[in-house]
């Protein structure tokens, strides 16, 4: 067994799990062993904290502690002594669960949810955040609004209003028989004591069992946002609308990701005033795969939330991730027929950024392949479909032996008019695969090719040509080097 309860051996387990190609070398993990959720992600003092889910002794969920690490660039992290460990006895015995973090004039405060059952519990840090202190009168909230039957009652999102702290959590109202997915609002005056108000929102569609996990709730440009995680489809939903008292007025939402491979998204707004989210990129193979490997789970990029004119988030790479790219491969205004390829054949590696910008001509579908091997045998499409206008990632050929690996296709919807070009914004590291299309589309995806030779990039046009008016790929640098 790996331990990873300590810092002192860190740097050395990630270098000897360095050798696994599914391994990423640029999006943050834990050292190995099991990580999900982000938590308690704040920029404190100039630096940004961020901690994480983690089952220090094992690559499978279970016992959850808070990780911990520290970056002054977004970018390159440090590993920190354990954030929480559950209490023998105590309200977290059975794990400390997602929660956030907040500056409570001055001192650091994590708030989280103890298990089991479900409650929610305050720890206070030193001004360097490198111990932190239950509060001895924990839980803060021990038991469920009253006459309330729900599916869930965690992961709290705090933030202050005025003289008030207000709080979400992630829940689901049974009601009449059925459930429905729900965000609860509560508020206190010392993060101690806390009143509920009642749901912020709830889904009109019930769903049996489900759970609104992980609530992010927060104000971008001149409206409210609220992220949920759902428990019965896997996929995170954003809504954005109008937040009048006490009450959450969504006009528009959908899909933040559209793969249900990025999970539990957690936002901050840093001293910048960007407002920057991680997410969890979940496995996409078997727990029999994840216990050989001995890790599980890795943060996507860094990622910066906008609103956009047309009211909806706009999702870009934070732009620090460009100090990681080294060797440049560029490519311009070429036409890619069904017979071309190697277009830059010197591109190759597993750890790379790609930006490619496409003119949709004739062809049928175009796109990129990457992770291709020698002999094409191994290779992944991020195919576009000009008929059914989708993006595609196609993991079907991802990997030669795909025992207990996921390869169905992940798709999303991307009109373009006429007119438009695609603009594809890729990170390639290891197993893990984010697409940014258009500045509004992401889709994220997981594969795990068998051969450490596949490492070839092209671009490729069925049916037809394609401009290609710009392709720039980078070699990217690991970040724990
Ligand atoms: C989401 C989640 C949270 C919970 C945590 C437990 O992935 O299920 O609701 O707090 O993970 O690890």
């Amino acid at each position: 067994m790996i331990r990873t309860d300590s810092v002192e051996n860190a740097m050395a387990i990630r270098r000897q799990l360095a050798h696994d190609h599914h391994r990423p070398r640029y999006h943050f993990q834990a050292p190995a062993n099991w990580m999900n959720d982000p938590n308690g992600f704040i920029h404190w003092r100039g630096q940004y904290h961020l901690f994480y889910q983690h089952h220090p002794f094992g690559p499978l969920h279970a016992n959850m502690h808070w990780g911990h690490a520290v970056s002054s660039d977004l970018v390159h992290w440090r590993d920190l002594p354990m954030g929480l460990t559950p209490t023998p006895g105590g309200p977290d015995a059975g794990g400390c669960w997602s929660g956030c973090a907040v500056d409570n004039d001055g001192v650091p405060t994590l708030m989280y949810t103890g298990v089991s059952p479900e409650v929610q519990c305050i720890a206070t840090g030193s001004p360097d955040m490198l111990t932190w202190t239950k509060y001895p009168g924990n839980p803060v909230i021990g038991a469920q609004p009253a006459g309330m039957t729900l599916t869930g009652f965690r992961d709290p999102c705090v933030w202050r209003e005025g003289r008030m702290w207000h709080m979400v959590l992630g829940s689901g109202i049974t009601s009449h028989g059925q459930d429905r997915g729900a965000v609860l609002l509560y508020r206190s005056p010392d993060l101690i004591s806390w009143e509920y108000l009642g749901p912020l929102l709830e889904d009109d569609q019930p769903q049996a069992g489900v759970v609104w996990e992980c609530p992010s709730f927060f104000p971008l440009g001149d409206r409210h946002v609220l992220f949920i995680s759902v428990t019965s489809t896997g996929y995170v939903e954003y809504f954005v609308g109008a937040y009048r008292e006490h009450r959450f007025e969504p006009d528009c939402g959908a899909h933040l990701d559209h793969s249900g491979l990025f999970y539990a998204p957690q936002s901050t707004l840093d001293a910048f005033g960007r407002r920057l989210l991680f997410g969890w990129l979940r496995e996409s193979r078997s727990d029999a795969l994840v216990t050989a490997a001995g890790w599980s789970g890795m943060q996507s990029v860094p990622r910066v939330l906008t609103l956009r004119p047309d009211g909806r988030p706009g999702i870009a790479p934070a732009p620090e991730l460009s100090t990681l790219r080294r060797t440049h491969w560029s490519a311009h205004n070429q036409t890619i027929a069904p017979e071309s390829k190697g277009v830059l054949p010197d591109a190759t590696g597993s750890s790379l950024e790609i930006l490619a910008e496409f003119a949709p001509g004739s062809a049928s579908h175009f796109g990129l392949k990457l992770l291709q091997s020698p002999d094409g045998a191994e290779e992944t499409g991020v195919v576009y479909d000009r008929a059914a206008q989708t993006l595609t990632v196609d993991r079907s050929r991802s990997c030669a032996t795909p025992d207990g690996v996921d390869i169905s296709p992940q798709s999303a919807s991307l009109p373009l008019s006429d007119g438009d070009t695609l603009r594809l914004h890729i990170y390639l590291d290891g197993s893990a695969i984010e697409i940014f299309a258009n500045g509004h589309t992401c889709l994220t995806s997981r594969v795990y090719p068998s051969r450490r030779d596949s490492v070839g990039l092209d671009v490729f046009a069925a049916g037809g040509s394609v401009g290609l008016k710009s392709l720039d790929v980078w070699q990217m640098a690991s970040i724990w080097e």
